[in-house]
Formats: C-alpha cells, structure tokens, sequence
C-alpha cells in the first residue's frame, strides 16, 4: 500500500475522543528575550526500527539577530519579562510530560503550538517555549517545523533549505538522523518542514507519520518534542496532527480572536486531552505589560 492510500484508511479511521483540558492559560505580553541548550540524538532512526547509533548530521549556527528581531528571547539577553512569562508556561507542560504516576498523558512530551488563525503567534511562542525548555538542566528538545505549507522555522532561525519533515515521510531511505540539526545551543535540535508536498495532509495522517511520532515520543526519556504548527481554522493539516499530539497548546490572539473563533477551535482539537491556552500580544492596563495565569482543572 503506498504512503497515500495507508494515510486514507487511517483517515477514515480516525475517531472521534473526548477533549479534556487539563492545564493552565497563560497570558503573554509583547517583547523580547533568551533561550539556549545540547541534544543527543544517540541512536536515532525512525519508524520505530531500532538500528545502530545515528547522530544529526549537521549543525548551525542559530542567527540571534534574526531571532531577537522576532521577539525570540535569545541566551546573551539577561532576565527579560517574556522569558518569565515562558518559563512559568513551560512548567506545566514540562509537568504533564514527564508524569509517570497517575494521570500520565499518553506521549505527554509531543507538544504542538497552534491557534485559529494566522499570525497570532503560534511560531513566536514555539521558539520561545523551545528555547525555554532547552536552558532545563536535564531535558533536550526536538523544535519541529510542521507548518508545511508557511515553514516559519527557517527564517526566524537563519536557515537554509533543508530537507525535513516531509522529506522522512516521502523517502523510505531517508532516515530522521540524516535530516535532525543540532544547533550551537546544545539541548535544542531542529527537524524543518521540508520540501513542499500537495498531499501533505496526507502524509502527516500517514503510518510513517503516526510511527515516527511514536519513535520520537518514547525513544528519548528526557525529550520534548515541540511543533509548530498551521492555522487550525485555515488548514487541514493542524487538524490532522492534532489528533496524535499528547499536548496541546493553543494561542489566542489578545483582542483579535473572536470568541467563535476559539469555540470552533477548541471543537476542531478535541481530540487531544490536554490543551493549554496562551492568552498572547496583551496589553497592560497603564502602560506596562501585563501578564495574567490562570488555571483550570480537567473537565
Ligand atoms: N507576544 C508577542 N510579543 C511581540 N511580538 C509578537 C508576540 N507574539 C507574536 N508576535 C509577532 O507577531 C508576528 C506574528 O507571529 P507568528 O508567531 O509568526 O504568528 P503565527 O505563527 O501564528 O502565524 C511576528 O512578527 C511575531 O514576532
Ligand atoms: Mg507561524
């Protein structure tokens, strides 16, 4: 069966779960700040085969300038208000995926960023939360640019035209250590979008897709693996990962979303138990930023 036809039988098959959000909200207000870490992808290949070491095979140099211009809090910065903000949103994430006592979260540590619409921040917070997450004593994380169609990654980040994503689920041959970047920062590897592909839907719902998430969920005990992500209301692909993703976090544009907007959000990810929601782009009552965090149990 080709790649195609296995992503349409597990399309159809796709069922229906209940939503249960179970973290925080956050707010996020407007600014900049650091972020840092060393990644060790010892022995990894995908699709669950469990061959020989396999270590990334390139390494960059991440371009802080661009990141900075993009609000990305980068290491050299000091203790800026948004790496605050980051630190206390990773927490519960960070909690949730490394739960192993009751309540654990199945592939707890496969994070996706998205929100309804376009430009409300999902690619600022995924790098930042990445960066966050990769100045952690003992966790790595895996920065994976799923927004297929609009790949953000490489100009935030400085990089050229990798192959990525798209590229593992298209060639049999190619394995995840072949395409994994490791950065100057040394707990954070990238995995970029990768070429461009008409049926990309399809292939994030594919096999390949669902035992190369499987591979990266359990292979590394200490790993999050962070997406970024399409815009849930424009695109079928956000949908689709989604439903394979152990945790949610969805940002909401500070008086932009509508309220209809984020309901029909919500409804399209009810398949993953855990959202979170990062309240983005606030403005502060007199002047300054404002930061808020609220809190809501399961339902
Ligand atoms: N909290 C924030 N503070 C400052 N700038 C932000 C914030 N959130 C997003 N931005 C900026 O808004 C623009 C759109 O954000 P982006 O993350 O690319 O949106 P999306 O990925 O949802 O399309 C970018 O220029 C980004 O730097
Ligand atoms: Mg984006």
């Amino acid at each position: 069966m080709s790649i195609i036809e296995k992503a349409a039988v597990k399309l159809e098959a796709e069922g229906k779960h209940k939503v249960k959000p179970v973290a925080p909200d956050f707010s996020v207000g407007s600014g900049t700040e650091p972020g840092g870490g060393i990644d060790n992808p010892k022995n990894e290949t995908r699709r669950g085969v469990a061959a020989g070491p396999a270590i990334a095979s390139k390494r960059i140099t991440l371009n802080l300038t661009n990141m900075r211009q993009y609000g990305i809090v980068t290491p050299d910065e000091g203790r800026t208000q948004i790496a605050e903000q980051f630190r206390v949103i990773k927490r519960p994430l960070l909690t949730n995926a490394f739960n192993k006592g009751p309540g654990m979260i199945k592939n707890g540590n496969l994070i996706m960023v998205t929100s309804a619409l376009a430009g409300e921040g999902k690619s600022f917070c995924t790098v930042n939360l990445a960066m966050s997450i990769a100045m952690e004593m003992d966790r790595t994380v895996l920065l994976v640019d799923a927004d297929v169609a609009r790949p953000t990654l490489p100009k935030i980040l400085g990089l050229g035209t990798e192959k990525g994503l798209l590229d593992i689920l298209l060639e049999e041959n190619l394995d995840l250590a072949d395409v994994l970047i490791k950065t100057d920062i040394e707990k954070l590897t990238l995995l970029t979008a990768g070429r461009r592909h008409s049926h990309s839907t399809e292939l994030l719902a594919s096999q390949s897709m669902a035992d190369l998430l499987k591979e990266l969920a359990q292979r590394y005990a200490d790993r999050v693996v962070i997406f970024d992500s399409p815009p849930l209301l424009l695109t079928s692909e956000a949908r689709v990962l989604a439903s394979q993703m152990g945790q949610i976090v969805l940002v909401v544009e500070a008086e932009t979303t509508s309220q209809e907007a984020v309901k029909e959000t919500l409804r399209q990810i009810e398949s993953c138990d855990v959202v979170n929601l990062i309240y983005n782009k606030t403005r502060s009552f007199s002047g300054g930023e404002y930061y808020g965090y609220y809190y809501h149990e399961s339902a």
